[in-house]
């Protein structure tokens, strides 16, 4: 594989980039190690087959990669259930395997990052066992344990976001215990200082095998109300309800300001390794204000991740200049992060409509991704243009699916192996039936198929990428205007004299571009965009 256009590269660290550290306006490309190589042979993607397949994900030009967790686990939430947060489940590989995969990255010179999963583990977990085992061990206090009301009940009303109550009894020590996700990831309490020395050794310990920073998992869920208050009833008429979760404004299972002072002490602790990143995942549009102050001033986190794009059913104007204009430049606001797929949500092309023009939509949402101020994170398959894949109940592994079938959609289908080769039945992913189903429309999108197609959706990714590191105005300008009227969105971004301007036509009929000559020259063109108009899903970039 040829190496990367130096001229495209920017430079990794702070110091060479001049005023910006590596990651400002970085794209990150999300890797899902049980759906991205299997090198095995066992249906399971791992360590040794990402790192087989690193040079794939260099070429595309982004600047890092976010490693989903590969920790030791029972794998009840696919790896987010972690039993050992210094080691690596035997399904994916060694510790020197992941040696291994630093090491080729860095020598591909793309960033390592990884999860940091602080606010729950798995019941598996030896200091689980421990806190279970009386109310007065060393580890008593590490979870969150409650009496029961005197009726025996639950101590609160508190739901799961996975489904039914928030509690689960444990009859070893005759208490309750808490947990936001499934009964099997007791929530770990972070109001204890033990806690929080041994969370952040576990990550001083990551930062020593050389990963250059963390996204930092469910971060809303690190600290809940000490005083136990119930939960008052949903005040949003139209939030959906199909989880118990849904029905109640969840104010006191979640969300407790302690949460920022530990926040600034994992910055503190990154900041040690010098140009490292980090970004806080919170979930859910409804926590915006939450989600903004993680990455608050310049003590708490690097960044935080948008939900923004990741759930809403529609991708329209408005939604981009006001996901936009809640990250305004100002001193003080934090830098954000944007996701349009992972892998929890949807595949994005099979949850907005493009009326039949699936190609051009596929290629008008990948160049308006890398339009955005903020960086941004492509997930595996997004540059092939993977859909989601219909998961039959009977093979559905997702736990959060399985407990509310079929009013949530599985997560599975956005999870199903890459495909790098038409040209073998489980698509070059595995040599035995993968975990989850390939998907036969994804198959026909597999990487050796578009690699060789100059006009292929993964070139054109590669394109758009380039582009945004080529230009500075695009990787890290500040908005000087983003307007839309009907379809039309007009975003122009500007870096030291640098001024880009994108017209986006958010919808399947032509529209006229208005006056374009006096925002410059033409720089790209998309799905046949002139500077007169703009065809279903056209989009034009200007420089000027
Ligand atoms: C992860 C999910 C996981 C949940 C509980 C989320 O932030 O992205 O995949 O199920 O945390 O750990």
């Amino acid at each position: 594989m040829a190496d990367r256009d130096p001229s495209l590269i920017i430079p990794a660290s702070g110091a060479e980039a001049g005023a910006h550290p590596w990651w400002y306006g970085a794209s990150i490309y999300q890797i899902y190690p049980r759906s991205f190589m299997d090198s095995n042979g066992d249906g399971i993607g791992d360590l040794p087959g990402i790192t087989s397949k690193l040079d794939y994900v260099a070429d595309l030009g982004v600047d890092a990669i976010w490693v989903s967790p590969f920790y030791t686990s029972p794998m009840l939430d696919f790896g987010y259930d972690v039993a050992e947060f210094r080691g690596v489940d035997p399904i994916f590989g060694t510790l020197e395997d992941f040696d291994a995969l630093v090491a080729r990255a860095h020598a591909l010179g793309l960033k390592v990052i990884i999860d940091q999963v602080y606010s729950h583990c798995s019941m598996q977990h030896r200091w689980f066992a421990e806190s279970r085992s009386s109310r007065d061990n060393p580890k008593a206090d590490w979870f969150v344990w409650a009496d029961p009301k005197p009726d025996g009940t639950p101590p609160n009303n508190w739901q799961s976001i996975f489904s039914g109550s928030a509690w689960q009894w444990d009859a070893r020590r005759g208490q309750f215990y808490f947990h936001n996700f499934l009964p099997e990831q007791p929530d770990l309490n972070l109001h204890n200082p033990e806690v929080q020395d041994e969370l952040l050794d576990v990550g001083r310990f990551w930062l020593d095998r050389g990963v250059d920073g963390f996204r930092v998992d469910a971060v809303l869920h690190f600290m809940h109300d000490p005083s136990l208050a119930d939960n008052p009833p949903a005040s949003d008429p139209d939030k959906m309800r199909a989880r118990g979760h849904d029905f109640q404004d969840n104010i006191h299972n979640q969300g407790h300001p302690g949460i920022f002072k530990f926040l600034e002490r994992v910055r503190g602790l990154t900041d040690e390794y010098g140009a490292t990143f980090t970004v806080a995942e919170v979930g859910g549009t409804g926590a915006r204000d939450f989600t903004k102050a993680c990455a608050e001033g310049d003590k708490r986190l690097n960044s935080a991740y948008g939900f923004d794009f990741l759930y809403a059913n529609k991708l329209t104007p408005e939604l981009v200049c006001g996901a936009l204009q809640d990250w305004p430049d100002t001193p003080g606001t934090g830098w954000p992060t944007w996701a349009f797929e992972n892998h929890d949500a949807p595949r994005a092309v099979s949850r907005w409509d493009h009326g039949g023009h699936r190609d051009e939509f596929l290629r008008f949402k990948l160049a308006l991704i890398c339009a955005l101020r903020g960086n941004i994170i492509l997930y595996q398959g997004e540059e092939l243009g993977l859909e989601q894949v219909d998961i039959p109940y009977e093979l559905v592994q997702d736990p959060e699916a399985l407990r509310n079938w079929p009013l949530t959609l599985s997560r599975d289908g956005a999870r199903t192996p890459l495909p790098w080769t038409t040209q073998s039945e489980f698509g070059g992913f595995s040599e035995s039936e993968p975990w989850l189903p390939v998907g036969e429309t994804n198959l026909a999108q597999a990487i050796d198929r578009q690699s060789e197609d100059s006009t292929s959706l993964l070139n054109f990714a590669k394109q758009m990428i380039n582009l945004r590191n080529a230009k500075p105005a695009l990787r890290h300008g500040r908005i000087e205007d983003c307007t839309h009227q009907g379809d039309l969105l007009q975003l122009t971004r500007e870096e030291g004299g640098q001024r880009m301007t994108w017209l986006f036509n958010f919808g399947t009929t032509e529209i006229a571009a208005g006056s374009t000559a006096t925002l410059g020259e033409i720089v790209e063109a998309v799905n046949g965009a002139t500077r007169e108009k703009l065809p279903p899903f056209g989009a034009l970039l200007l420089e000027g």
